[in-house]
């Protein structure tokens, strides 16, 4: 019992986003005066996040909640064993004013692979995407317009808490979902060529945690893209970490590559994140635009001369074109000079665009609408 007192001593605000008054379309609903174009990828404090928790194997009934900070107890697991993970997804507005999510099922549906992976309950499908919707609602106020490129970021995350000492999993969870507008993950405006730099870290073990979304592959990542930085690229990228041969990704993204063949292929890799938007856009370019696709191996130095464009894909990357890498101590260009946008990037890049922003039919039926 000591758990569910300390766990909800936390939430000193639990108050429903009704108690407060509030309904949708009330002047409290307005759009907040924030300059949306000039966003970057940074926390913004909203007015809700949902918090949920899980104990005595079961999940109790979640809320909103207007408190940001946590208070956990100094032995949960998810503080000095990493038993956490999250996810990331965006809502946007159409060019028609739904507020939309894009392909959430797949999202939950990682979230609870990596759960299981970590020893943590599955989320419930339900409470999953409730959660999500009733945040993104209860923030509508704060969710960018149509038109203005930026986007509401949602970061749903489980963890594990409670009185804990030797390295087991813990017994309590909190399941929470907060938000925050943003602009673009690098620092530019519009369609621009980012560059990588070959980490000499490994990301992950071929059969570690690579492929699942935990905090704990992210920490060890962070000196690799400092490293990646000071050379001036935007991000580290990670080769596989028996042979140090073959692509598996970026720090938070996933790569594709057209070959000078006008095949678009991706790696297959055991210790990457499946990344919904790299599925997204492979199969964009395959049903759309018929390009042929594949995912397989794929060794950087004896392949790279073979690459006409190259892409990262992440739900906060979008689909942003790489024009340059450094290996081997040097950079190795692409796309003419290394800042050109090559034409197939451009064209999957607007149209996954124009689907995630409504702007064109939805063929692939992957917008979920959030109703206001
Ligand atoms: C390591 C890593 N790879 C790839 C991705 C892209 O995945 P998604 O497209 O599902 O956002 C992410 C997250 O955005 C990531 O953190």
């Amino acid at each position: 019992m000591g758990t569910y007192v300390d766990i909800h001593g936390v939430l000193p605000d639990n108050t429903a986003l009704s108690e407060y008054g509030v309904q949708p379309m009330d002047e409290n609903f307005s759009k907040k005066p924030l300059k949306w174009a000039e966003l970057g990828f940074q926390y913004v404090k909203t007015d809700f996040r949902y918090s949920a928790i899980f104990q005595e194997g079961k999940w109790l009934p979640g809320s909103l909640v207007s408190e940001e900070n946590l208070i956990i107890h100094e032995g949960s697991p998810s503080l000095h064993y990493a038993q956490q993970c999250f996810e990331g997804m965006k809502a946007q507005t159409t060019q028609d004013d739904r507020v939309v999510l894009f392909r959430p099922n797949l999202n939950s549906e990682r979230m609870n692979r990596t759960a299981s992976r970590l020893l943590m309950p599955e989320v419930p499908h339900k409470l999953f995407i409730e959660a999500v919707e009733e945040v993104v609602r209860a923030n509508y106020a704060w969710i960018p317009p149509y038109g203005s490129g930026a986007a509401l970021y949602i970061r749903p995350m489980l963890i594990g808490v409670g009185e804990n000492l030797g390295l087991k999993p813990a017994r309590a969870f909190e399941f929470r979902v907060f938000v925050s507008p943003v602009g673009p993950y690098y620092k530019s405006s519009g369609l621009a060529a980012i560059s990588l730099a070959v980490s000499d870290f490994d990301r992950a073990a071929p059969q570690g945690t690579g492929s699942y979304k935990a905090g704990a592959n992210y920490a060890g990542g962070l000196l690799a893209t400092l490293k990646a930085q000071e050379l001036g690229a935007s991000e580290a990228l990670y080769l596989d970490s028996a042979s140090h041969r073959f692509i598996d990704e970026a720090g938070s993204a996933n790569i594709v590559i057209v070959l000078k063949t006008g095949e678009l292929i991706t790696p297959s890799s055991e210790a990457i994140l499946p990344s919904i938007t790299k599925r997204s856009v492979m199969e964009i370019a395959s049903e759309q635009f018929g390009i042929k696709t594949a995912e397989r191996a794929i060794d950087l130095r004896v392949e790279f001369n073979s690459f006409a464009e190259m892409g990262a894909c992440g739900t906060a990357a979008v689909l942003s074109p790489i024009g340059r890498i450094y290996f081997d101590s040097e950079w190795h260009i692409l796309n003419g000079d290394g800042y050109t946008v090559g034409p197939v990037m451009q064209k999957l890049y607007d149209s996954l665009v124009q689907l995630q922003r409504g702007e064109v039919e939805d063929k692939f039926c992957w917008l979920h609408e959030v109703k206001i």
